[in-house]
């Protein structure tokens, strides 16, 4: 695992961990969640650092600077400028069509509205598969272009080259396995992956080889609780479970499901911590409506 450059601030006057990891003795000890006071982005380090101590912690899928901002000052450590974007935010059915130009737009944003949050870069269908090279290049574009601190693409085995590859360049890489929606045409939907023997020897055997490759984080999607847990536990590095049950390190959801702003019904696994759907629909109502009955603007709200 690479070393932690970017801090700008040294570890003991931020309060943060000493060069052994301990926290200093008058200083709070440091925690992903709402962890703050380092001056500087949360780094493979971190998260490493939590593995090892037990701590567990939240991602969340961000598309914008206004919403990543808001995440990052609720103390979200790492925010995912995901391919989920398709469906979520550019109206597409799925992830397949979405580009690296419009991902890379999209995290430059989420970059630029964030101080403290780890941003992860979604390698879009098309962008990695090729080859290594293929895989450096659009790695390179949402590092450079954009200031994201890692990049995430999907599969086992098959993207060793590219993980291998990355991780050799200094591109921190979080896998993904289990169910991959970007390969929904082959799959013929969304299902869980890694039941029954076979499949779950074959997904614990390809998180080994991406640990393996140098990946820092895998993420587990729509895969049975007690095979995400033995995962976790057979793993160095964090899991970060999306429909795997709570035995994982990490858990991410997708924002606009967590907020409940999405239409129409969501997964099982999706627990609605708001309801944005309603409460942006009677804003929008309340507004509409005192702009048609001459109510707003009034005195308060106008200039002489
Ligand atoms: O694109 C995305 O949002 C993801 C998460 C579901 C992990 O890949």
């Amino acid at each position: 695992m690479s070393a932690d450059t970017s801090s700008t601030t040294s570890p003991t006057q931020a309060g943060g961990p000493d060069a052994s990891g301990a926290a200093a003795p008058d200083k709070p000890k440091l925690t992903l969640y709402g962890g703050t006071g380092t001056g500087r982005r949360v780094t493979v380090r971190d998260l490493a650092r939590a593995k090892r101590d037990g701590e567990k912690w939240a991602m969340l899928t961000a598309y914008d600077a206004v919403t990543a901002g808001v995440f990052d000052e609720a103390g979200i450590p790492v925010l995912l400028v995901g391919d989920s974007a398709g469906n979520n935010h550019l109206g597409y059915e799925n992830t397949v069509p979405v580009t690296v130009d419009q991902l890379v737009m999209l995290a430059g944003a989420v970059v630029r509205g964030t101080r403290r949050t780890m941003v992860v870069g979604d390698m879009p269908f098309g962008s990695y598969q090729s080859s290594p090279s293929q895989a450096l290049d659009t790695a390179s574009r949402f590092m450079k272009e954009a200031g994201c601190g890692a990049v995430k693409l999907e599969g086992g085995r098959r993207v060793l080259p590219q993980v291998d590859a990355l991780v050799q360049a200094g591109v921190p890489v979080m896998a993904h396995i289990g169910l991959t929606p970007q390969s929904v045409n082959v799959l013929g939907g969304y299902r869980i992956a890694g039941r029954g023997d076979e499949e779950a020897e074959k997904l614990i055997s390809d998180a080994k080889a991406l640990q393996h490759a140098g990946a820092f984080a895998i993420v587990l999607e729509l895969v049975p609780a007690e095979l995400a847990q033995r995962v976790s536990q057979e793993l160095e590095i964090p899991t970060v479970g999306i429909g795997a049950g709570a035995g994982t390190d990490a858990q991410v959801l997708v924002w606009t499901d967590m907020a409940g702003l999405t239409r129409g019904g969501v997964p099982k696994f999706v627990k609605q911590y708001a309801d944005l759907r309603t409460v942006l629909g009677a804003a929008a109502r309340a507004f509409a409506s005192d702009v048609v009955s001459g109510v707003y603007p009034d005195e308060s709200h106008s200039y002489h």
